[in-house]
């Protein structure tokens, strides 16, 4: 059977129109730019407030809005412009009569304030000011309200803040790299008190005043007891082309403009998590996740703004012409961030590479949490495997047919009526045995915990839940209950510290699936998906802990709940790394553990769709990402499947995945030659798992991401900025395309440097900037390896991850047009904690042509728990290492090569394959007996 044809039920989710801040802010835009020079925005920074103090600029921004009398009256914003040690710099803007004095007449069963709390959730970092920042203002500057600040490393970065008209300019080494409210777009609606009549003529000010109060849609109403809170900011990227990131939509990887016009969206980039349960391609409508984190990249620079803000917000993106005198050739891009609620808290961070901006975002969000090696691992999930039977079968079934996995996941039919905690006894009697039986092979079993909780009597978890008052509540504080897989639910507030407890209690060992420590865990529908709420979620005007409103906090919520999940697996096994997968994200999720891209379907744009969303989610900080590999919805011919696990091997977190009503699909069930295809690509991925494993802590420490954007390697190549169907792979310098073309042959795979490239597979070269013609038949994964790059693997086939951790490496060393490579190692004991005490090894690999040596070298500091970590994998040896590219003239005979360990030296025998004027020569170092641990060297 085909796959369905979907289209989303667009209808269900707003348009920036119908949400009405939204639509005002845009119109406030539109009225800014027809008025174009003589726009006069009501915001201007008092100068006689302005202070600078121990790496804070601090002040007050004065908005004149006419009141009913039609007299000036003056609204105060006071504003901190913070320069971070961390080199980044922090603007916040919050509004004085919310933060002070009780408003008369303000429900007391609300906090007052704007919601500013989305920095606590999202930033771990230190947020310390610098004080080595400096102030710069010179005395004509002074008088004409301009100020000045030099701060970052060695004081490569400066602030420029104006008064009038409201700018801050940021520069690194003299240029302008981010401007806020170049556009003057800044837009804070102050409080006011509700009406009793609406009349219109008495907010002159106001563009539109409709449904300030209250709003409709879809027949929900939102009460907005607080009134209209929206904020809004314009953020000029000056001679950059190319915006990416802010995940989570199924669109091109350079953010496309929203404003209208040929290939361009006309609706702003939407962040809102939603259920979005039939997702359209090329759409920039809201997904599961939210991460309003934006990277500019151009030749010679790359920079990023983090918007602190957990509340609906949509991002129009427009670019200018090129200005030549101010900003050279390039175009210019402008975006205007708009949301709902919340303060301004904005985080600019001036790279000056891709490479920096990340480590700059994760001190300030975290990095990746280093996964368990398993968790890199093949995962079979389906909705559902039916019983234990089912489940042990499948098991069995992967291992008759050759194939690694490392885990089988559990959708929600195997709980006893959706009740998260039970078991449908009747399929599943014994799930302790059950969960047995895989650890025997050292499988994992991974369960769904959804955060909606069935109202049952008798249900324990629900009764504690609501007992206790740990459920949402609705705006006259009763516990809400909305519809969800259980029928009617509550939804555990996981903003609360005693919900976190409570929910810890639940995965308690021998509570939840007895004492067996090979459980994981799948958090889903925690955008929340609430079947008949307003868009599908849960009404604004519900309430969280610390009488917060929905509205404040709803990107945050998802992430609320996977951090309950994660503390309640740690507090279960507390050695272990948990492993916890979650649909719905915010800035910071990446600390967590993994996310998916939820409900695709089987077709070959959903396919294509994966790699953008990987990209764009990878610059955003969260590394650790996937999508159902096969397509959730409909059933994919087996071309389409073997082609989805080809790509899917090279997804950092690699999962298959269908619907309740797809055909069963397991790797298995195509037949021949798919099966094998299948497999084959399978072992490619647990070959490179050591690689994988090293670029993983790479990401845990700075930030640089699994799917890497061609930027990442070539920043200077401008031409490769809008090409996202391949990326770079991790630590491997393997450069990946998936083929998303049904019945294709061949492709064209895009060289973005001078580099020299070899077929990872048949070594053939290619180098030269521009598209390269490559075979890619069914059989043929298309992966170039980048010269200058060690990866390492392990080519011995095991059942799982886990069995392979005292297997042998093999190194693959593809030379660069110089002659020489580089690569890293890193292992641990995959599982545990003890690699944060210094529990591992890491290890630097070198090929120099000069002296034709490869070495091995230790980069780790010398400590008591290295050296027992290095003593429990003393037998893992180096079984192969692979030369590509080498000058075999240069070799001292054609048959050995001199290795060195321990003081002492031994020849061991190689074999050549000659180069040919289209391939590489490639060296085999057979066996050359050292061992991962020592130093060594092999003289070629
Ligand atoms: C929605 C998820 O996106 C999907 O992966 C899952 O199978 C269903 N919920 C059922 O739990």
């Amino acid at each position: 059977m085909a796959a369905p044809v979907l289209s989303a039920k667009k209808y269900l989710f707003k348009t920036c129109e119908q949400a009405s801040f939204c639509r005002r802010n845009r119109a406030y835009a539109d009225l800014a730019d027809s008025r174009g020079a003589a726009w006069d925005p009501p915001y201007v920074i008092d100068p006689s407030t302005v202070a600078f103090d121990s790496g804070v600029l601090q002040g007050t921004i004065v908005k004149t809005v006419t009141d009913s009398t039609g007299a000036p009256n003056n609204v105060e914003f006071p504003f901190q412009l913070v320069f971070l040690e961390s080199g980044s710099a922090r603007f916040v803007v919050d509004e004085k009569q919310r933060v002070e004095s009780p408003i008369p007449g303000f429900p007391e069963s609300l906090t007052q304030r704007r919601y500013n709390e989305a920095s606590k959730w999202a930033v771990t970092g230190d947020l310390t000011p610098d004080i080595g920042a400096v102030e710069s203002t010179t005395d004509d500057e002074r008088k004409s309200a301009v100020y000045r600040v030099r701060y970052g490393p060695d004081g490569h970065f400066e602030a420029i803040v104006q008064a009038k008209p409201l700018q801050i300019r940021f520069y690194r080494d003299g240029e302008p790299h981010v401007i806020l409210n170049d556009r003057g777009l800044f837009n804070m609606d102050q409080y006011r008190p509700k009406p009793t009549e609406m009349d219109e003529s008495k907010f002159e000010d106001e563009l539109d005043v409709k449904d300030m109060w209250e709003e409709n849609f879809g027949g929900k109403e939102d009460k907005k007891p607080k009134g209209p809170e929206s904020i809004a900011l314009d953020v000029t990227f000056p001679g950059y082309e190319h915006v990416f990131g802010i995940p989570e939509h199924a669109d091109q990887f350079s953010l496309r403009e929203t404003r209208g016009g040929d290939g361009n969206h006309d609706e702003p980039y939407r962040l809102f998590n939603v259920d979005i349960f039939e997702y359209e391609v090329n759409s920039p409508m809201a997904m599961y996740g939210a991460i309003p984190f934006m990277q500019a990249h151009k030749k010679g620079s790359s920079v990023a703004i983090f918007w602190a803000n957990g509340a609906e917000t949509w991002i129009d993106i427009t670019k200018t012409k090129p200005n030549p005198e101010a900003f050279g050739i390039r175009k210019s891009t402008q975006t205007h961030w708009i949301s709902e609620s919340g303060i301004i808290d904005v985080y600019i961070l001036l790279g000056p590479d891709p490479s920096s901006v990340y480590q700059q975002y994760g001190l300030l969000t975290g990095f990746t949490s280093l996964p368990p090696i398993y968790a890199l691992g093949y995962h079979q999930c389906r909705w559902n495997y039916n019983s234990e039977e089912d489940v042990l079968e499948v098991d069995a079934n992967f291992d008759s047919y050759d194939i690694p996995y490392d885990a089988i996941w559990l959708d929600i039919e195997y709980t006893d009526g959706k009740k998260y905690f039970t078991w449908l006894k009747s399929m599943f009697p014994t799930p302790e045995k059950m969960m047995q039986a895989l650890d025997k092979r050292k499988r994992k079993l991974v369960t769904i915990i959804d955060p909606h909780i069935k109202k049952e009597s008798g249900y324990k978890v629900y009764e504690g839940l609501s007992k206790n008052e740990l459920a949402l509540k609705t705006d006259n504080g009763e516990e809400f209950n909305g519809w969800c897989w259980p029928g009617e639910s509550a939804w555990i507030d996981t903003f609360n510290p005693k919900a976190v407890e409570y929910w810890k209690e639940q995965f308690k060992s021998g509570k939840y699936c007895g004492h067996e420590n090979n459980l994981l865990i799948w958090n889903d529908m925690n955008e929340p998906s609430v079947f008949n709420g307003p868009e599908v979620s849960a009404p604004r005007d519900t309430i969280h802990y610390g009488n917060w409103e929905h509205r404040d906090i709803h990107n945050i919520y998802g992430m609320t709940f996977v951090n309950a999940t994660v503390q309640a697996m740690q507090a279960r096994q507390p050695r272990q790394r948990p492993f916890v997968l979650t649909r719905s994200f915010f800035a910071g999720s990446q600390r967590l553990g993994a996310v998916w891209t939820g409900d695709n379907a089987a077709t070959w744009d959903y396919l294509r769709i994966v790699t953008p969303m990987l990209l764009s989610h990878s610059v955003a900080g969260f590394s650790f990402v996937g999508a159902d590999v096969g397509g959730f919805f409909g059933n994919p011919t087996s071309e389409l499947l073997t082609r989805w696990y080809q790509a899917g091997a090279f997804y950092p977190f690699f999962r298959g995945h269908a619907h309740i009503e797809s055909k069963r699909r397991e790797p298995w069930l195509p037949g021949e030659p798919y099966t094998s295809l299948i497999r084959t690509a399978i072992r490619m991925r647990y070959q490179l798992l050591p690689s994988i494993y090293t670029a993983f802590h790479r990401a845990s420490f700075d930030g640089v991401p699994i799917i890497r954007p061609l930027f990442l390697l070539a920043p200077d190549n401008e031409d490769a900025l809008g090409i996202d169907d391949q990326f770079f792979f991790g630590e491997t310098g393997l450069l990946v395309k998936p083929i998303v073309q049904e019945g294709a042959m061949s492709t064209e795979i895009y060289l973005p440097d001078e580099e020299i490239y070899y077929d990872y597979l048949d070594q053939t070269i290619y180098q030269g900037i521009g598209y390269k013609n490559i075979e890619a038949p069914l059989e043929k994964i298309p992966i170039l390896a980048r010269g200058g790059h060690i990866l390492v693997r392990r080519d011995r086939h095991r059942r799982s991850a886990t069995l392979m951790s005292h297997d042998p490496l093999t190194l693959v060393v593809h030379l660069d047009k110089t002659g020489d490579a580089a690569g890293v190692l890193y292992l641990d004991d995959g599982e545990t904690t003890s690699y944060s005490r210094g529990a591992y090894l890491y290890r630097f690999f070198i090929f120099n042509v000069q002296d034709n040596i490869l070495r091995s070298r230790s980069m780790q500091a010398s400590s008591a728990s290295n050296k027992s970590f290095e003593k429990s994998i003393d037998d893992v040896r180096i079984e192969k290492i692979i030369v590509v590219g080498m000058d075999t003239d240069k070799l001292k005979t054609n048959h050995a090569v001199e290795a060195f360990q321990d003081r002492k030296s031994w020849t061991t025998d190689i074999h050549i394959t000659e180069a040919t004027d289209r391939k590489a020569s490639v060296v085999t170092v057979r066996d050359p007996k050292i061992f991962v641990t020592g130093d060594w060297s092999i003289q070629f």
